[in-house]
């Protein structure tokens, strides 16, 4: 289903047999709403997230290509997130063993624009699916189209936002024991310590070599978000706080407790692609009733 979003921007809306749903902007190929089969939203989009390009939105899960972070001549967290995005109105077909039939396929290629600061031609399809339980499923394909000979690099993440009901009830299971890089003390190297993650302070961390699966607690909500990823070693944990949310202009002052990123990503070592090849990375996520979950 195809419509007109926040200003007039197109977005697609996916829909699913038992009632879940999933939105699109086709500005930076963005999801800014997944909804569970009983209408309950499961990501989070600040009340002030600016619908206006080149303004990337605030929420949902913005695309980090070709670069995650700010350094270099590049915009902070790369430029897919705030490009118009297109359509493939004739998408490949899945595979036949995949019962999902809400789909969409973005594309995204090299424009003159872009290429004055990254010079290099790429192809990148983004399939964003809910699977029949209500998954939602994102698979990024991304080709170096250059016929030069010439290989590129990039880092990438999929900065999802989940909605919490209380940041200070939520633990996240996976990341524990693992080497991070903590984007508040200059970018430096620790270990994690102890047992699932908690939240009582402003966190920025890029946790190393993860395993495939994470774990969102939300014990309020008696929900857990599940992450899995393929071919997207690291995570990113982000809240931004009290004192930063007081600083951003399209995030709530008090919205830092209601929400949590948590973002399968390639930052330590990026990905190169030489001419004709291909990178896949794929999120799958899935939220189910807490109960379900313990003694797993
Ligand atoms: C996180 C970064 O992924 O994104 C943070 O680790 C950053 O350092 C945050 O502040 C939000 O970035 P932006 O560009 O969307 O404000």
């Amino acid at each position: 289903e195809f419509c007109k979003g926040v200003n007039g921007l197109d977005k697609v809306i996916l829909r699913e047999s038992r009632g879940s749903s999933a939105e699109v902007y086709l500005y930076g190929a963005h999801v800014t709403s997944w909804k569970n089969d009983h209408g309950e939203e499961l990501l989070f989009l600040s009340s002030k997230a600016v619908f206006k390009p080149p303004k990337a939105i605030r929420g949902g899960i913005p695309i980090c290509f070709p670069q995650f972070g700010g350094l270099g001549t590049l915009d902070q967290h790369g430029f897919a997130r705030n490009r118009l995005w297109s359509i493939d109105d004739d998408p490949p077909p899945f595979p036949t063993n995949t019962l999902s039939k809400a789909f969409v396929d973005l594309i995204l290629k090299t424009s003159e624009e872009d290429s004055k600061n990254w010079p290099h031609s790429f192809e990148y399809r983004l399939r964003i699916a809910l699977g029949p339980g209500g998954d939602l499923m994102l698979t990024s394909r991304i080709r170096n189209t250059n016929s030069e000979g010439k290989p590129f690099s990039f880092t990438f993440a999929y900065h999802t936002y989940f909605s919490v009901s209380d940041i200070s009830e939520v633990r996240v299971e996976g990341l524990e024991t693992l080497d991070y890089l903590d984007n508040l003390q200059n970018k430096e190297r620790f270990t994690e310590q102890g047992d699932a993650l908690t939240f009582e302070s402003e966190v920025d961390k890029i946790y190393l070599s993860t395993p495939t699966k994470i774990a969102i607690i939300d014990h309020e909500k008696k929900r857990t978000f599940v992450v899995r990823k393929d071919g997207l070693p690291d995570a990113v944990v982000w809240n931004p706080w009290d004192k930063k949310a007081k600083a951003m202009a399209d995030f709530g002052d008090d919205e830092y407790k209601y929400m949590l990123c948590v973002e399968a990503a390639a930052i330590e070592k990026p990905i190169t692609l030489k001419p004709g090849e291909e990178w896949k990375g794929r999120l799958e996520l899935s939220a189910v009733p807490s109960s379900y979950c313990s003694g797993q």
